[in-house]
């Protein structure tokens, strides 16, 4: 199984749980790319899970990613899932698709990267085969919530029998 992973993070959270699911979807094709540097073009794929961090109830823009130097960030990615998804034309197939995203656990917001980058996929021809997933974050920084890791890591072995169950 040929499974891509894009993933966009500012503090590393959502890297890590990215980091997890691939874990959990295992295989030697299996790949975790940073969405600021991935080819628009995956070519084809078994599997597309693309994650990104909530950003002001939606998928990060630059203004919100600017903004999270002023809490702090060191570096900012010139370009996150939005932008990939952006680039995106309709795939020649319906490539399953999986998103996630991470959020604050509290207080716990409306709104959802994954939510927004999945309706997207969806119109672009992508076929999902799960409901977008959230983790958990303490505060805008991290650390990753107690449990999600490892609730990352299962979520990808389920993908991975989904998938290969057709
Ligand atoms: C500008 C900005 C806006 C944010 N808006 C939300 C939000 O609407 N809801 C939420 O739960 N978390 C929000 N957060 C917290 C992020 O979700 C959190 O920083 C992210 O999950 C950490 O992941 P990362 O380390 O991969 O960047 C926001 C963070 C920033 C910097």
């Amino acid at each position: 199984m040929r499974a891509v992973i894009v993933v966009e993070s500012i503090w590393g959270n959502t890297e890590l749980i990215g980091t997890e699911i691939a874990a959990g979807l295992g295989g030697d094709l299996t790949e975790l790319v940073d969405a600021a540097s991935a080819p628009a073009d995956l070519g084809d794929l078994d599997l597309l899970v693309v994650g990104g961090p909530t950003h002001a109830f939606s998928m990060s823009t630059a203004t919100t990613r600017e903004s999270a130097k002023q809490q702090g960030a060191e570096t900012i990615p010139p370009r996150g899932i939005r932008e990939w998804i952006e680039a995106q034309r309709s795939p020649s197939r319906a490539i399953p698709v999986a998103t996630f995203d991470t959020r604050v656990v509290s207080p716990r917001l409306p709104g959802s990267a994954a939510k927004k980058a999945m309706k997207r996929l969806v119109a672009l021809g992508y076929r999902p085969v799960a409901r977008p997933e959230t983790f958990g974050v303490h505060g805008y920084t991290g650390p990753v919530a107690d449990g999600e890791l490892a609730r990352a890591r299962r979520w990808g072995t389920d993908l991975s029998k989904i998938v290969a169950d057709g």
